[in-house]
């Protein structure tokens, strides 16, 4: 199936549920897969190296996960993170009832599924995590990183994997020079997983 087919509201192709269950370090990982959403029928193997290698998430406040599909990173990170409020965004209304429904099977309540323009444009984040959707163009993806990344907290991080081969290098270089200092944390099976910082106050230029 064409990948562009699932970062849609409502994707074309019939409705096909597939329920795997994954082993993961923190426990069974239960995801019902569709078709017309990521990764049918399967963990990503980026997702998988992103919730393996990155970095603990702050126990507490709101956490992102940018492009969540049916939510295997809001749902571990929900689990990480018992005392945080996880918002799961996507915009493909199948893939948010997935991860809504995934999140009651896998027992978690601190979930919140929504499409982008739910979300309160109060909340701050306190880390971000995505498997983002690079497949969207490069326009697109700057974008949608523009649109989440200053809701950050002050030294707050963005966490991404993103195949090597698929321009983890240039959007590193690229967020950098959006005033998020980014760095490569780890690598793995042909992913990188990086991380970019949220500016603090002393990291503008003092005033005249
Ligand atoms: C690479 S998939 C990752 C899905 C899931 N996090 C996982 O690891 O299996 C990227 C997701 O981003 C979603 N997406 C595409 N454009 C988006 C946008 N502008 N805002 C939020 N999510 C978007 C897609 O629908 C897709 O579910």
């Amino acid at each position: 199936m064409n990948q562009d087919h699932y970062s849609t509201p409502e994707p074309p192709a019939a409705s096909q549920p597939l329920t795997i269950k994954v082993a993961m370090p923190d426990g069974t990982l239960q995801l019902t897969t569709d078709r017309g959403v990521f990764s049918y029928g399967a963990l990503d193997l980026g997702t998988k190296v992103l919730l393996l290698k990155a970095p603990a998430a702050p126990s507490t406040g709101n956490l992102l996960d940018l492009g969540c599909g049916v939510g295997p990173i809001a749902i571990t990170l929900a689990r990480r993170s018992p005392g945080a409020a996880v918002w799961a965004v996507d915009v493909n209304n199948r893939a948010l009832r997935l991860c809504r429904d995934n999140a009651n099977a896998n027992g978690v309540k601190n979930v919140h599924p929504a499409t982008p323009d739910q979300i309160d444009d109060a909340i701050m984040f306190d880390a971000i995590w995505s498997n983002p959707p690079i497949h969207i163009g490069k326009a697109a993806m700057h974008e949608m990183m523009l649109q989440w990344l200053p809701r950050l907290n002050p030294g707050a991080t963005c966490v991404m994997v993103v195949q090597k081969h698929l321009g983890s290098d240039s959007l590193q270089s690229w967020l950098t020079a959006q005033g998020y200092p980014t760095q490569r944390i780890g690598s793995a099976k042909g992913y990188r997983i990086l991380s970019s910082r949220a500016p603090t106050g002393r990291d503008l230029p003092p005033e005249l």
